[in-house]
């Protein structure tokens, strides 16, 4: 894994997309992997003010969502892909037609994680897929343990998830069942960019990059994968794993 540390938040912001960038320049048709939560929406929004200086044209990108709660009504205020139409879609302009989503509230979850896998295989594989990382070491929700080939599926979200994602909702319950891309998809991507941001992050980090591939730590996968870049920044650098 290519690991970079940065300043901070703004600058991991700033290089991640120049990187999400980068890809389009190459392919103006990418498809990304896109991923919630907090870590990438500076990411997110240096890419709405590329737009707008018309340093990036996303007129033909594609966005895949990576994973959604179950069991939303439509107008669910917790709606990841709701989250992902603010902060990245609608700013990118990106129309429903050239998204890939979870139809998170079909009556049976497992055709539907069946439907996603074959619009992204469809769509010809993932170009880069742009991930946070979670304090247990999830990616996506591929909740320990989660074997490198776990599919697209349905899951119940683990304790810590549980608490860290009721920051995102104020006043209202996280819900408890989830879908989220399995690992095969993220490991099938062409490339990968894992952001991690803050203090809080700095353990797991330490523990993914010092780890063999490992289904108790999801994300320790990718050191199977041949383009993984890590952007960290100062916050999240872990004290033994990195000489910077
Ligand atoms: P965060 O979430 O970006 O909000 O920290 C990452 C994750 O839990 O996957």
């Amino acid at each position: 894994m290519d690991v970079r540390v940065v300043d901070d938040v703004r600058a991991l912001a700033r290089d991640a997309a120049a990187m999400v960038a980068g890809v389009v320049a190459e392919r103006p048709d990418a498809l990304l992997l896109a991923a919630t939560g907090d870590t990438p929406m500076g990411c997110y929004a240096e890419l709405a003010r590329m737009r707008q200086d018309r340093l990036l044209d996303p007129s033909r990108l594609r966005v895949a969502q990576l994973d959604d709660y179950l069991g939303l009504g439509e107008d669910d205020s917790r709606s990841l892909y709701a989250w992902m139409q603010r902060a990245l879609l609608a700013p990118l302009d990106i129309e429903r037609d050239r998204t890939i989503r979870f139809l998170s509230g079909h009556a049976d979850p497992a055709l539907a994680c069946r439907m996603y896998d074959a619009d992204i295989q469809a769509a010809g594989g993932v170009d880069l897929a742009i991930l946070g990382l979670g304090l247990n070491g999830h990616l996506g929700f591929n909740e320990p343990p989660s074997s490198a080939d776990s599919q697209t599926r349905a899951v119940s979200l683990a304790p810590e998830t549980l608490e860290s994602n009721a920051s995102y909702w104020r006043d209202v319950a996280v819900p408890e069942r989830a879908v989220t891309a399995g690992m095969s998809v993220i490991l099938s991507a062409r490339r990968v960019l894992l952001f991690v941001s803050g203090g809080r992050k700095a353990a797991i980090l330490d523990r993914i990059l010092r780890s063999e591939p490992d289904p108790r730590l999801p994300a320790s996968h990718l050191h199977r994968h041949g383009d993984v870049v890590v952007i960290a920044d100062r916050d999240a650098r872990p004290g033994g794993a990195l000489a910077a």
